[in-house]
C-alpha cells in the first residue's frame, strides 16, 4: 500500500514530482479495477461462506472498503492482491460515519446487508468533490422490492417491512442508468422472493464482473450487461473464487498519457472492448492504435483536435473525461468536450488554464483552444481524475511540475508513480517536513514556486 488513508496531514506533505516533455517506452501491467473490486466486497456480504478475490488492486479506496467490512465483523485476509473475505460472523450495526465518509461505494452494501440480514443502517456516503451524487435510485428501488427506509440525521435505515422475512421481487424501471444503483439493486434482489426486473440498468463492465461472481455464488442473474436484467431469487449464496477484471480506465489513462507525449507503448491485460469508445476517439485524434489478444498498443502522433461527450457504457467514459481533457490542450484545433453525467467534473479547466491551456467552460461544456506546449508548475489535485490530468499535463510540459493531492490519486491508481518511471518516466514521490497550511492547500494551485518554499508554508 503506497499511503495511510487515514492520515490526511501525511497525505498532503507528498507530492509527485515530475519532468516534462519525455516519452514513455514499454509495457504497463494494468491493475484489477477498482469499481469491481469495490462491489465485489459488498457482494461478499451476501454469503457466509469465504470469498476468494484475485487481482484486487492496491488501493487506499479498497483499504477503506476493507475497514467497513472489518467494523461489521468480516475476517479479511490479504495476501498480495489475494483477499480472502469470510463474512460469516458479522453483526449488524450504523456503519461509522468516518468509515463511508468519501467511499461513495460504501453505501452499495446496503443491498446486501438488507437482503442477508433484514436491516441495515448506512451513513449518506461522500465520494469524490464531482457533484451531489444522490441515492434516489437506490432508495426507490430497494422500497420497490419491499424495504423501508427512512433518512435519519444523514443516516439510511432500511428494514423489511413488518411481519416479512424477505424483500420480493419486483419491476424496476430506473430514471437514469445508475452504477452503484443497478449494483445495489443486483445484489437486494439475488436473495429475494420471485423474479426482480431492472429496466433502464447500467451497462458498464463491473456490473458484468459482479453478476459473474454472484452467478458463481449460485444467483440467478440474467442477460447482465444490457439494459434489461433479470433476477430469479435464491435462498442461499455459496462462496467463490473470483478474479477481478481489468482496470479499464487505469488502462485508458495510461494510453492518452502516451498519446499526450507522442509515445509508444503496450497496456496488458485488459478486455479491448471495455475501451472501444475510448481506443476510437484516440485513433481519431492521431494514434495509431494496436489490439492483439488482451493487450492494446498505442502509438502516438501528432495530435488532432476532437470533440467528447461522455456517456453511459458503451459511450465515452466520465472517468477518462478529464485526463482526455488534458490531451486535447495541446491538439491541432478546437475542441469541446461535454460532460454529462456529473454536473461539477471540471475540477481540472483551471488549472490546466494555470499551466497554459487555453480552455474555456460553460456549465458542463469545455471549449478548449490547443496551444503548443504547456507550462511544469505547482498543483494540487482536487478530485481523483482530474489528478491524473494534471499529471498527463505535467507529463507534456517544459520543466518540472510538483503534483499535490495525493490523498485522490492513491484512492485509484495503483502504484501510479512506480508504472510511470518502469515507462521511462523521470517522476518521484516526495515527502515535504513540514505540512502546508489548509488554506494553501485549498488553493490548488499553490503560489509557491518550488517546494523549498512550500516548505516554508
Ligand atoms: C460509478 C463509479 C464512478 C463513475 C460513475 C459513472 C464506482 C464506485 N464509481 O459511480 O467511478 O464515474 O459510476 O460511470 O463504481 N444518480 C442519481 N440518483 C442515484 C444515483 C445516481 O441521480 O440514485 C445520478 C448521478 O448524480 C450521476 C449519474 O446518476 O449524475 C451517474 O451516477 P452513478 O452511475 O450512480 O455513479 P456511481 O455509481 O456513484
Amino acid at each position: 500500500m503506497v499511503c495511510v488513508s487515514n492520515n490526511k496531514s501525511y497525505l498532503k506533505s507528498q507530492h509527485l514530482k515530475i519532468i516534462g516533455q519525455k516519452t514513455l517506452r514499454g509495457k504497463v501491467k494494468i491493475s484489477g479495477a477498482k469499481n469491481s473490486a469495490l462491489v465485489l466486497l459488498a457482494a461478499s456480504l451476501l454469503t457466509d461462506e469465504k470469498i476468494i478475490l484475485d487481482n484486487v488492486p492496491l488501493l487506499t479506496d479498497i483499504e477503506k472498503m476493507g475497514n467497513i467490512l472489518k467494523n461489521l465483523g468480516v475476517k479479511l485476509h490479504t495476501k498480495d492482491h489475494q483477499l480472502i473475505i469470510d463474512s460469516k460472523n458479522i453483526s449488524i450495526q450504523e456503519l461509522p460515519y468516518e468509515l463511508v465518509n468519501g467511499l461513495r461505494a460504501s453505501f452499495f452494501c446496503i443491498g446486501a446487508l438488507l437482503t442477508r440480514f433484514g436491516e441495515a443502517s448506512i451513513p449518506l456516503p461522500g465520494g469524490c468533490n464531482i457533484g451531489e451524487r444522490p441515492i434516489n435510485e437506490h432508495i426507490n428501488g430497494l422500497r420497490a422490492l419491499g424495504a423501508e427506509i427512512i433518512i435519519d440525521r444523514d443516516v439510511v435505515k432500511a428494514k423489511l417491512v413488518e411481519k416479512k422475512s424477505k424483500l420480493f421481487g419486483a419491476n424496476i424501471k430506473l430514471n437514469c442508468p445508475s452504477v452503484g444503483a443497478t449494483e445495489t439493486l443486483i445484489m437486494a434482489a439475488c436473495l429475494a422472493e420471485g423474479r426482480t426486473v431492472i429496466e433502464n440498468a447500467a451497462r458498464e463492465p463491473e456490473i458484468q464482473d459482479l453478476c459473474q461472481m454472484l452467478n458463481k455464488m449460485g444467483a440467478k442473474i440474467y442477460d447482465s450487461g444490457k439494459e434489461k436484467i433479470i433476477i430469479d431469487g435464491v435462498q442461499k449464496l455459496h462462496g467463490c473464487t473470483h478474479k477481478v477484471i481489468p482496470d479499464r480506465i487505469e488502462a485508458g489513462t495510461f494510453l492518452i498519457a502516451a498519446a499526450a507525449t507522442s509515445s509508444s507503448i503496450t497496456v496488458s491485460p485488459v478486455i479491448p472492448n471495455h475501451l472501444e469508445a475510448v481506443l476510437n476517439k484516440l485513433e481519431e485524434s492521431g494514434s495509431k492504435i494496436i489490439i492483439k489478444g488482451n493487450s492494446v498498443s498505442i502509438k502516438g502522433h501528432k495530435i488532432k483536435a476532437v470533440d467528447i461527450e461522455t456517456a453511459p457504457f458503451p459511450g465515452f467514459p466520465t472517468d477518462l473525461q478529464a485526463p482526455f481533457m488534458a490531451l486535447m490542450t495541446i491538439a491541432k484545433g478546437s475542441s469541446k468536450i461535454t460532460e454529462t453525467i456529473f454536473e461539477n467534473r471540471m475540477n481540472h479547466v483551471d488549472l490546466l488554464n494555470q499551466m497554459g491551456s487555453s480552455i474555456t467552460l460553460k456549465d458542463n461544456i469545455a471549449h478548449i483552444n490547443g496551444v503548443k506546449k504547456l507550462r511544469g508548475m505547482t498543483l494540487v489535485g482536487l478530485d481523483l481524475r482530474s489528478s491524473a490530468a494534471l499529471i498527463i499535463a505535467a507529463l507534456t510540459s517544459k520543466s518540472v511540475s510538483y503534483v499535490y493531492g495525493l490523498e485522490h490519486l492513491d484512492r485509484g491508481y495503483e502504484n501510479f508513480e512506480q508504472k510511470l518511471s518502469k515507462l521511462g518516466i523521470e517522476i518521484k514521490r516526495q515527502i515535504t517536513k513540514s505540512i502546508i497550511s489548509e488554506s494553501n492547500y485549498h488553493n490548488s494551485t499553490l503560489n509557491n514556486k518550488d517546494v523549498t518554499e512550500i516548505r516554508a508554508a
